[in-house]
């Protein structure tokens, strides 16, 4: 069986399960390649509206694949591009939920916080603890983290290692919402399926804008959002959208 699955779940979602149970899903190669691939794919398929990334109860994912990295050279580090991969993942457009049972450790944490939305069982337990095998949260846990928490909780986490309990993780804003751990998968389908039913368009430009907008000026990123939402003016889901609305009725939205 392929180390990343991919299931539909629902009309217009998908989800991709991590699939290294014996290695409590750890990152190797295979899984960072398929991963990208994916999201690629699905980025561009019009019948997918939201993906959802999910390991198993035990894991999202226990961080990079250490037995693969342990004796590698800085070139080879280098070669392997894992680095591209990720950006890969980042740059899909369209809405990605984080569905974490266990343990997102690591680059585990970091595939979740690439994500736009993490939804964590009450016994999740997230952190970068890389500090401890001799280097450093590189999949953008230095820059995701204190983005998400503020310096000072992400300095804690980083430098001590210590994993965090999926309650403190939501109550410092790493967490979107916290489920019961057998409903984590059922509750990402769910929102998942709402955030489906709403104009494509419309919600990847707020991903977008929410996004870029986090490293830009403030001015800067308001003239951005209001630029989009003139853009949205032209598509047939607005005019859709507030018809609907007007003739008290469900709207169908097309993704035009
Ligand atoms: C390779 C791993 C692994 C990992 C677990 N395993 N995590 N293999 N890479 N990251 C393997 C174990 O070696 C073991 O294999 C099996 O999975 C089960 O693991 P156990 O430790 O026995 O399970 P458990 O006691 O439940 O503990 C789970 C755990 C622990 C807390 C997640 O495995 C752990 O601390 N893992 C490492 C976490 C970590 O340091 N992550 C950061 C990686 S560095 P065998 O063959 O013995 O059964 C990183 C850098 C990102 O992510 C940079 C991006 C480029």
């Amino acid at each position: 069986m392929s180390v990343v699955l991919l299931e539909r779940p629902a009309e217009h979602v998908a989800l991709i399960r991590i699939n290294r149970p014996d290695a409590r899903n750890a990152l190797n190669m295979a899984v960072r390649k398929l991963l990208a691939q994916h999201l690629t794919d699905l980025g561009q398929d019009p019948a997918t509206r939201v993906i959802i990334i999910t390991g198993n109860e035990k894991a999202f994912a226990a961080g990079a694949d250490i037995k693969e990295m342990a004796d590698a050279g800085t070139i080879e580090m280098m070669q392997r591009g894992t680095h591209l991969l990720w950006r890969v993942i980042a740059a899909c457009p369209k809405p990605v939920i984080a569905a974490v049972n266990g343990f997102a450790l690591g680059g585990g944490c970091e595939l979740a916080m690439t994500c736009d939305i993490i939804i964590a069982g009450e016994n999740a337990k997230l952190g970068q603890p890389e500090v401890k095998i001799g280097i450093l949260p590189g999949g953008g846990g230095t820059q995701r983290l204190p983005r998400a928490i503020g310096k000072y909780k992400a300095m804690k986490i980083c430098l001590t290692g210590d994993l965090v309990a999926a309650k403190d993780a939501y109550d410092m804003g790493l967490v979107s919402e916290i489920a019961p751990d057998a409903e984590v998968e059922k509750r990402a389908i769910e929102m998942a399926t709402q955030i489906a039913s709403y104009a494509p368009l419309a919600v990847q430009q707020i991903k977008e804008l929410v996004n870029a907008g986090q490293d830009a000026s403030l001015d800067t990123a308001l003239r951005l959002e209001t630029k989009a939402m003139h853009i949205l003016f032209s598509s047939q889901d607005q005019k859709e959208g507030m018809q609907a609305f007007i003739e008290k009725r469900k709207p169908e939205f097309q993704g035009r």
